[in-house]
């Protein structure tokens, strides 16, 4: 057992901007922590595994589950008819995601039923062994075919819209009007999705789901089984990995474990493997953007309008969000005086979509580069300068309004894009790649540095709220607890350092425990970077009562003021008396004052109105670039990554180690978005890239052979978060647009850089060698 010793350091170690490693990153690297899979089974555990559908589109006429249920070791086969409840995982209750099909199927894979088994290989090997009929329907699994067949939408499209748009394309120097194709990602978390349910007495039941969203799960399975929220309990102390793909698609699996486990009065556990977890769970949106936009000659944007039509796949879940997240992020730094920006949630016949970080912000992003990036070709400049015609301008320079009618406030992306161009030599390096390339037969270099800008907050307001849970023990021991969840991110690193610095105690002393639905109730998903501003602050909150609790009873006990009552490192200072921490926590306890609270916290000022496109949906925006230098090879399409640096701003870092591995991990993760990893259907709407045999993320070998990663140290959020910092999850990951548009300037020279290449993403090989081949004869 871990006692703490209480040791008067000059400070504390683990305060607030301390660089700290990540809690668990020495278990993680022995296998020490705990996943799910690793939990000590139950007595009586059984396993399940889901029965897929090979039709992508198609009517059930019947279902013959005999020689599934004959399969030796085959404990109980489930089908809809035995949901006591409502058949429904789906997000946000639209009733579109059936638990199991009934009388039709939507996407290949489709769950239809579930096999219970002694083993988790005789329920895989009976789940092929259905006999299923069907009556195949019309079926379409891309935007493209989508829009041919006139294909409905999941939920409603967004407009924003801000002056005359239409109007204006006409009025000035240039027009262009483009399209652009940009790919989808699979999550790819290291632990795949995993639920193990255990049943109670009465109607309890407990779950363990790698889920970035314990309150969901909750409700989900409360709505399946008919029972009440508080019969259910949901842990979790970590996945290895969500990304976004842990927000809703856990549902499926923690629905059928618990349904099992009540059914049989048996503990149960789901565990697919890669390829189902794959071929079950959705993807980051695929879009197919179409621009109309009029500029100056000196780059400028006059009048600009686009659509994002998205691949959402046979539901809604996150679909209407993450849509409306392209459409907020299709500004990227940029201030458009005439705008009008639509989103078309396409219906169509594959897994459903969901949440990726960034939750569609980096393919709006990625739109809005685009077309800087074609503007440049036309008037034949260097993308950075357009870039630099077009950012958003300081307050009062009537180019701060967003297409949301948003007022930037909080504006520092010339200062960041200045400091990098300068840090990385920029134009020095640029001259130089262009003249290589004169005489360079085959091999190619181009680069480029792209600005970030990304808006912090839950659109849906209601999310934007936290609870926290913490006790201090007589020992002087600390338990913290609070909504959010670990994925690897460090926010259980990050929301201890914060308790840390309210007691003015080691962090040591501090105990990060799982995260469970009975602790903090009515949890939001840890996403949208949101995580340690929204549980840091409820986690201040709490600490902060016990704190007062303190100086209230040392005022009382000591006889002092107030004022000489002060929290100094790991002891408290009472008049002319230094009390260690622990001695004044146990005389606080016997003189029975309260040693627990509940904090909470919900974000001010936002507010956000969707069917007016107006509003203020962000609390602030996050700042970033990078500049990104490749190699391509002109024979084969190849590449190589050479060089890439980075200034990005996280406010006041908490924990600037932290922050430099999730800045590092987004974009390296957004460099196989942009550059390896597709997704693949077949004509028969099969996912056939659904292993890592198939499916190409980056390798530690792929990151850029220079990597330089820094922090805009000067920066403070302008708002009053926790310690002034800003979130990070996600922002990082549009950093690696960079890595395209350097792709894109190496094909460009094979002619003279007279045109853009319109190199879609992802740019694979094949896709750079096909653009450099249609260059050639241009
Ligand atoms: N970092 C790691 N190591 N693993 C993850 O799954 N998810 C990302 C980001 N960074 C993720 C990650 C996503 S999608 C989000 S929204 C944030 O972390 C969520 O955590 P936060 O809000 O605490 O930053
Ligand atoms: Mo992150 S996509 O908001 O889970």
């Amino acid at each position: 057992m871990h006692k703490p010793t209480f040791e008067t350091y000059k400070l504390i170690n683990g305060p607030m901007h301390q660089s700290l490693r990540h809690d668990s990153a020495h278990k993680h690297v022995a296998g020490s922590a705990e996943y799910i899979d690793d939990i000590p089974e139950p007595a009586g555990l059984l396993h399940g595994a889901i029965g897929m559908a090979d039709r992508a589109h198609a009517e059930i006429l019947s279902l013959d589950l005999s020689e599934v249920k004959a399969y030796p070791g085959v404990v109980s086969v489930l089908t809809a008819k035995d949901v006591p409840g409502v058949n429904d995982v789906s997000s946000g209750g639209r009733h579109d995601e059936p638990l199991l099909a009934t009388d039709k199927v939507e996407f290949h894979g489709q769950p239809v039923f579930a096999v219970i088994a002694e083993t988790r290989d005789a329920a895989r090997r009976a789940a092929r062994l259905a006999r299923i009929e069907y009556r195949d329907l019309p079926f379409w699994t891309d935007v493209d075919a989508a829009l041919e067949n006139d294909a409905p939408l999941v939920t409603p499209g967004m407009v924003l819209k801000r002056g005359e748009p239409e109007a204006e394309l006409d009025k000035a120097e240039h027009r262009l009007k483009g399209s652009m194709r940009i790919g989808g990602q699979e999550h790819f978390y290291l632990e795949s999705h995993i639920a193990l349910a255990i049943p109670g007495e009465d109607d309890e039941v407990a779950l363990w789901s790698s889920t970035q969203h314990p309150s969901e799960i909750q409700h989900i399975v409360g709505h399946v089984l008919d029972i009440p929220s508080h019969a259910i309990t949901v842990n979790v102390r970590r996945m290895g990995g969500g990304f976004g793909g842990k927000e809703t698609q856990g549902n499926q699996f923690a629905a059928l474990a618990a349904l099992a486990a009540k059914k049989l009065n048996r503990a149960i556990k789901f565990r697919p493997d890669r390829d189902e977890d794959m071929a079950l769970t959705g993807k980051r949106h695929d879009f197919r953007m179409d621009f109309d936009v009029a500029f100056n000659g000196d780059g400028r944007i006059h009048a600009l309008t686009a659509n994002f039509a998205a691949r959402c796949g046979y539901s809604a879940d996150l679909s209407g969000p993450v849509t409306d997240r392209a459409l907020f992020h299709a500004d990227s730094s940029y201030f458009y005086p005439h705008v009008k920006l639509t989103s078309q949630p396409l219906k169509t016949h594959t897994v459903s979509n969901t949440a990726f970080r960034g939750f569609g912000g980096p393919q709006g992003m990625l739109g809005g580069e685009r077309i800087i990036e074609e503007i440049a070709y036309q008037l034949g400049k260097d993308p950075l300068e357009i870039r630099k015609a077009n950012f958003y301008g300081d307050v009062g320079s009537g180019r701060n309004v967003t297409p949301y009618h948003q007022t930037v406030e909080d504006n520092i992306i010339a200062r960041v894009v200045e400091e990098l161009e300068t840090s990385c030599d920029y134009q020095a390096r640029r001259r130089a790649i262009i003249e290589f390339n004169r005489t360079s037969p085959v091999i190619k270099k181009g680069i480029a540095l792209t600005p970030v800008k990304f808006g912090i907050s839950f659109t849906m307001t209601a999310f934007n709220q936290a609870g926290a849970l913490v006790h201090v023990y007589q020992d002087g021991s600390i338990h913290l607890n609070h909504g959010g969840t670990e994925m690897g991110q460090g926010l259980y690193t990050k929301v201890a350092q914060v308790i840390a610095e309210c007691f003015q105690v080691d962090v040591e002393r501090v105990k990060i425990t799982a995260t469970t639905t009975g602790k903090v109730p009515n949890t939001s998903a840890t996403a949208a970077s949101s995580g340690t501003d929204l549980n840091g602050m409820a986690a201040y909150d709490a600490a902060r009562q016990i704190k007062e609790r303190l100086v209230a009873f040392a005022v009382e006990h000591f006889q002092v003021p107030p004022d000489e009552v002060e929290f100094l490192p790991n002891r408290v200072r009472v008049g002319s008396k230094e009390i260690p921490f622990p001695d004044l926590v146990r005389q606080a306890y016997f003189a029975r004052v309260q040693l627990s609270a509940a904090g909470f916290y919900k974000t001010p000022k936002i507010h956000w109105d969707r069917a007016a496109g107006r509003g203020t949906p962000f609390y602030y925006f996050a700042y970033g670039a990078a500049c990104s230098e490749v190699s391509i090879d002109t024979l084969t399409g190849e590449y190589l990554m050479d060089r890439t640096d980075i200034l990005h701003d996280v406010g006041k870092s908490l924990n600037p180690a932290i922050d430099i591995g999730q800045i590092e991990g987004g974009f390296v993760q957004g460099m196989g978005w942009l550059t390896t990893e597709e997704l693949w259907w077949d004509a028969k709407g099969r996912l056939r890239t659904h292993a890592p045999s198939t499916y190409k993320i980056p390798l530690a070998s792929d990151r850029p052979k220079i990597f330089n990663t820094r922090l805009a140290e000067w920066s403070e959020n302008a708002e009053p978060t926790i310690g002034r910092s800003k979130a990070v999850g996600e922002p990082p990951l549009m950093l690696a647009i960079s890595v395209l548009e350097a792709l894109s300037m190496a094909v460009a020279s094979v002619a003279d850089y007279r045109h853009c290449p319109h190199l879609d993403a992802p740019a694979t090989p094949e896709r750079v060698l096909m653009a450099v081949e249609r260059l050639k004869g241009m």
